[in-house]
């Protein structure tokens, strides 16, 4: 099932565990983007902030919606632990099948309007993200609906947006994104505004595709809907004819101006970094605002990987690069863009390797700009979305020399690239390496060394045995054996243990407490080690108190020991010393 709202998403992931609700005031001021940031940096859940600063009750902030795998299968109606390779097989096979949106007359997002000169941008608690950022982000994860007026072709993408004024703001799409490009190129020659509609809190999965790198011509209210498996339904807005998510909790409706500019930022970016200056931006004039009672702004707080910035455009862009390196023909499996790469790492696998293949991976992926400065590729047998695997083939396969090969790309870099200085980000400048770790395409097979792998490197009929023995356990590590074996010896172990503590009168007794009673008086050294073998010392009486209570505390001790399994035990090492002797006593009698 999709939402239709983040209301309906925030109730799932309250079942599901992820999102914690927080009652206690939270100033807008840095600190719900601090509690933000660390839930993302430890991968903990979203964050709803039910009480802000300075702000009347009901008004919330929704923090790191989609920062994890586990929320974007939630928001796609899937189970939460949907493994990453399923997610994306789902995701793509649903956007196989846009369903275009359908217009409502009525919907929530207009339960409050605010137009013209009422109009005040402070009235929702936008935060001070990061210490730092050139002022209040009203805007960092809800996306701006602008139509190219010659073809009527609406597009989505989010950029984020930071207040000048209370009726003015300032935002930061890149050259590169298709509202720069429908502004550059129809609205600033005829020095007219584009009218534009500032979409905040929408649906999650209406938010994800927004920040998908579809082409000129695709409608991302359709891709939305494919995602939804029904349509979207939008709403038009107050002031102007663009169509809105009905459900949105924020709509800002206004227009960019052709004829000023104003600095924005700087912001702690997608990278990790505060990596890129303030510049003069475009200027966003605020003609009306429509929101729902009691609104809740969502937040994503850029930085250290991940927020949901890196973790859908590892998706959504991900599978843009697939679905275009398969279109021209490469032998391409899979794509995938891992939030630690903050954006600036691809990994390709292909069925069939070898340098030219890779050379022209790499140059499909830097044709509309060159925006991952890695790009690896590997063969299809490793796991791509196993970082570990993918270190590892790194590592070993690719040849230090041949394996990496390095070109300029100028003008078509990332703005906020940490490695590049300052000069190098303002002009645009980018530079790709191409990092080959795929097997030469003409080495013959017998000269591939064999992969040492649990699934390569033996026969079938072990493989089955040793995962048929895993199965009946219930454990991918431990063998069937070795559970029963202590399960079973650990209630002996009990049992013994009860027998002789009870029995404390004498210790000349017969049977195991007898033997247990021999070894109780065994004298060791300094270093608390036996000095003689088992049964070495002379039977005798022993008074029953102080026996009992040292039996006891000894009891108490061991008593958790018996009642676990091997594999939770603390110390394996305890456990085994205990079967020797037990198995010791058994067989010296
Ligand atoms: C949280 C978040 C913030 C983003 N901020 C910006 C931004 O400020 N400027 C920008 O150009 N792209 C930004 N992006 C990336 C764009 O959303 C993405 O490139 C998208 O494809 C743009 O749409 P377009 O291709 O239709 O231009 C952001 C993405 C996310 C997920």
């Amino acid at each position: 099932m999709a939402f239709k709202d983040n209301r309906g998403f925030i109730e799932a992931l309250q079942k599901s565990g992820d999102v914690v609700c927080i009652k206690q005031e939270v100033d807008w001021d840095l600190e719900a983007g601090a509690i933000t940031r660390r839930t993302c940096e430890l991968r903990g859940p979203a964050v709803l902030f039910q009480k802000i600063k300075d702000y009347p009750d009901g008004y919330r902030i929704f923090g790191g919606p989609l920062a994890t795998y586990r929320r974007i299968a939630i928001a796609m109606g899937l189970p939460a632990d949907t493994p990453i390779n399923e997610i994306y097989d789902e995701f793509e096979h649903r956007q196989e099948h846009p369903i275009p949106p359908i217009v409502v007359n009525d919907g929530p997002c207009k339960e409050n309007k605010m137009l013209g000169e009422d109009v005040d941008l402070y009235h929702f608690p936008a935060p001070m993200v990061h210490d730092g950022d050139g002022g209040r982000y009203i805007n960092t994860w809800g996306f701006c609906v602008t139509r190219e007026p010659d073809s009527g072709w609406v597009n989505w993408g989010i950029y984020r947006f930071m207040i000048l004024n209370q009726q003015t703001l300032t935002g930061n799409p890149a050259p590169v994104s298709h509202l720069a490009m429908i502004f550059r190129e129809k609205y600033l020659p005829r020095n007219k505004p584009l009218p534009t509609a500032l979409v905040i809190g929408a649906d999650p999965l209406s938010s994800i595709v927004a920040q998908q790198g579809l082409r000129v011509g695709e409608s991302e209210a359709d891709f939305a809907g494919a995602l939804h498996q029904q349509p979207v339904e939008l709403i038009k807005c107050e002031t102007n004819d663009l169509l809105v998510p009905a459900h949105a909790e924020i709509v800002i409706e206004g227009e960019l101006l052709p004829d000023v500019v104003a600095y924005e930022g700087p912001y702690g970016e997608y990278t990790g970094y505060r990596s890129d200056d303030p510049r003069q931006k475009v200027v966003f004039r605020v003609n009306a605002v429509t929101y729902r009672n009691s609104p809740i702004l969502t937040m994503c707080v850029h930085g250290i990987p991940a927020d949901e910035g890196q973790v859908t455009a590892a998706i959504g862009t991900g599978i843009g690069l697939r679905r275009l390196l398969r279109k021209r023909g490469l032998p391409v499996k899979n794509v995938y863009l891992p939030p630690e790469g903050a954006g600036h790492l691809a990994i390709v696998s292909v069925t069939r390797g070898g340098s030219e293949v890779a050379r022209v991976v790499k140059e499909a992926m830097t044709v509309r700009r060159a925006w991952y400065p890695k790009i690896l590729v590997v063969n299809d047998d490793v796991d791509i979305y196993n970082l570990g695997e993918v270190i590892h083939a790194f590592s070993v396969k690719c040849h230090s020399y041949r394996g990496i090969t390095t070109s300029e790309e100028p003008g078509r870099g990332g703005p906020a690239t940490p490695c590049y200085s300052k000069e190098e980000r303002a002009e645009l400048y980018g530079a790709v390496a191409l990092l080959d770790a795929t097997w030469p395409a003409d080495w013959p097979e017998e000269d591939i060394p064999v992969k040492s792998s649990f699934n390569v490197i033996y026969p079938k009929e072990i493989q089955d045995k040793v995962l048929a023995n895993c199965k009946s356990t219930g454990s991918k590590l431990v063998p069937l054996i070795e559970r029963q074996e202590v399960t079973w010896e650990s209630g002996f172990i009990l049992l013994t243990l009860i027998v002789w503590t009870l029995h404390g009168r004498r210790s000349t007794t017969s049977g195991i407490t007898k033997s247990i009673c021999r070894i109780s008086w065994k004298p060791r050294d300094s270093s608390g080690r036996h000095v003689t073998k088992i049964g070495s010392q002379p039977r005798g009486r022993v008074s029953s108190l102080p026996c009992m209570k040292w039996k006891l505390r000894i009891l108490l001790r061991l008593w958790p020991r018996t009642r676990q399994t091997l594999p939770e035990r603390e110390s394996k090492a305890v456990c085994q010393s205990w079967l020797a002797w037990c198995r010791g006593l058994c067989i010296g009698r």
